[in-house]
């Protein structure tokens, strides 16, 4: 098969939800339906028994969540599936955001019951500032939930996002009869179903067919009539460009629990899922996926799971080419050439070696430390992609270090963990290097530190929690000495010198925005490595 085909095959996306949502069971579902498991249980199986080589990762084990993202691969209909994992507990970190640099299409699952909730709110404005395209999927249909055209104006108020049903729901909770295809105008019938991948039968009839009122009954007909029409007049007519632009998302119901709507809406998504597309480079040229060139980037770096060894594992997306193992590829920042001699392909259950992958698949690069995230890799004509952000944290901690005599290797510590993206660093204006500050997008990052500070660079901290809950990069002339007046803030710089403020909440820190609004300072929620702010 020639490049284009296999890339044109593949589609790389992320699931982004509140916990509980049910993305463990629509992702278990979507690996069932493509063969890549095969008993449901699995993937909450694999999230808690993985084996425990470290006490990192017995940490992880311990709490029963998954710290790290990791890559799943199957086939659904002639298509290469890479589903990116990202961690579905509360207490997530900025990995969840980095991982959404590598998807090309995200499937936003609401819980028909709680509607937007905030991290979805978070992830969300993530693939907002990426552009990233959202199918959204209403999940838990078979219980007594909100009113769908509630979900639907929730969803454009909160998240400011045009949808387009593709589907309508035909009754709710223990009435929940099955949902209207408005695409195809088709009636999919539900039929409870846990577990095993039964399909779901489809009943072909619009709506002025009378065997679709035999079907549902003439109550769930009227309403469903009305529904349509209502959708028809006042809702969103869909769009693939606006689709595509992340400008509309195109709406899905079903219950991942029941199976229900799984199979049709994977189908859909193949079909409204792009397949790795041109890219811009940070000079502004575009690259397109199918040459012959080979480029990518690292979006995630995981510090390996046996202490004894110190190499890691780059998570790379191929943006361009092909991939062979054995290939020798320079890496942007440093010029210097790399032998991928050692890379992993993840599959639902397991690493395998890999041979052989295409723009748009996930590979793992075994890495002695040449690498940092956002890293472009490429053969041929010299790339650069934008690197990965980073976010602004709202968790705080100052670092208490036990023994005094170890400040030089806490600093080569932290240098490190920051620069694999395990946690941020920040220091005071005047007291430089002495007592840092971290900062995290989840709490969880600084346990991660801790126990990788001990046991990797003997070093023994502990922390001390700050009360501070949001951060802003400034970009301009921002009056340090007033702004540090002010209760509720503290001035800080990054680790690349740039100046950012904490504030102790929201509020506080609309407040202080607003009053600055006018003053040519802007507020920057997140900044590009190696770059000046704004
Ligand atoms: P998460 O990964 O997003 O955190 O959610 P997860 O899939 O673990 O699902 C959270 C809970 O919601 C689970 O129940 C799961 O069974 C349930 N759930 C998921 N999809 C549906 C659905 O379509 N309908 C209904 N009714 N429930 C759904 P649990 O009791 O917390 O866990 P478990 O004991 O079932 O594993």
């Amino acid at each position: 098969m020639g490049l284009s085909e296999e890339i044109y095959k593949r589609r790389t996306f992320a699931i982004i939800s509140h916990p509980d949502a049910g993305k463990t069971t629509l992702t278990e579902k979507l690996l069932l339906y493509g063969g890549a498991i095969h008993t449901a249980g699995s993937v909450k199986a694999r999230r808690s028994s993985k084996m425990a080589t470290s006490d990192w990762m017995a940490m992880e084990q311990e709490r029963g969540i998954s710290i790290s993202t990791s890559v799943m691969h199957f086939e659904w209909a002639g298509c290469e599936m890479n589903l990116l994992d990202t961690p579905g507990h509360n207490d997530f970190s900025e990995d969840t955001y980095r991982t959404l640099a590598a998807a090309d299409t995200a499937i936003m699952l609401i819980d028909a019951v709680k509607g937007v909730e905030p991290q979805t709110i978070k992830l969300f404005q993530v693939c907002r500032m990426r552009g990233i395209p959202i199918v959204t999927f209403i999940n838990k249909m078979d219980r007594e939930g909100r009113d769908p055209l509630e979900l639907l104006s929730e969803i454009e108020d909160v998240l400011g996002i045009p949808t387009s049903p593709a589907t309508w729901p035909v009754g709710q909770g223990k009435a929940f009869t099955g949902v209207y295809d408005r695409w195809h105008q088709s009636l999919l019938k539900f039929e409870r179903a846990e577990g095993g991948s039964n399909r779901v039968p489809i009943i072909e009839s619009s709506l002025d067919d009378p065997a679709l009122k035999n079907e549902i009954g003439d109550r769930f007909y009227g309403d469903l009539r009305d529904a349509l029409e209502l959708l028809d007049g006042a809702g969103d007519s869909f769009d693939k460009e606006k689709f595509l632009a992340g400008k509309l998302s195109p709406v899905f119901f079903g219950s991942a629990l029941t199976n229900f709507g799984v199979e049709p809406f994977l189908d859909a998504f193949i079909d409204l899922a792009p397949a790795p597309r041109e890219r811009m480079t940070a000079d502004g040229d575009v690259v397109v996926p199918d040459t012959e060139d080979f480029s990518g980037f690292v979006f995630k770096i995981q510090a390996n799971m046996d202490p004894r060894h110190r190499d890691r594992i780059a998570f790379f997306r191929i943006c361009s080419g092909r991939f062979e193992r054995g290939m020798q590829a320079t890496i942007q920042r440093t010029g210097a050439k790399l032998t991928l001699a050692k890379s992993l392909m993840f599959m639902a259950q397991e690493r395998s070696n890999v041979e052989e992958a295409f723009a748009g698949d996930i590979v793992g690069l075994w890495d002695s430390g040449q690498l940092h995230i956002g890293d472009t890799l490429f053969t041929g004509k010299s790339v650069t992609y934008e690197g990965i952000p980073r976010f602004s944290p709202e968790n705080f901690v100052r670092v208490v270090l036990r023994d005094p005599l170890k400040r030089k290797q806490l600093k080569k510590g932290l240098d490190e963990l920051s620069e694999e993206g395990a946690v941020q660093v920040f220091y005071d204006l005047e007291r430089m290097e002495r007592d840092p500050i971290l900062g995290a997008v989840g709490r969880l990052q600084f346990d991660v530190v801790q126990n990788r500070l001990e046991n990797e660079y003997n070093v023994h901290v502990t922390f001390d929690n700050l009360p501070y809950q949001h951060a802003r990069w400034i970009d301009g002339e921002l009056d340090v000495k007033e702004i540090s007046r002010r209760s509720g803030t503290l001035c800080l710089r990054d680790i690349e010198d740039r100046l950012i403020v904490l504030f102790s909440s929201e509020w506080m820190m609309n407040r202080i925005i607003d009053d600055y609004k006018d003053k040519n300072v802007t507020f920057i929620a997140a900044v590009q490595p190696g770059r000046k702010v704004g």
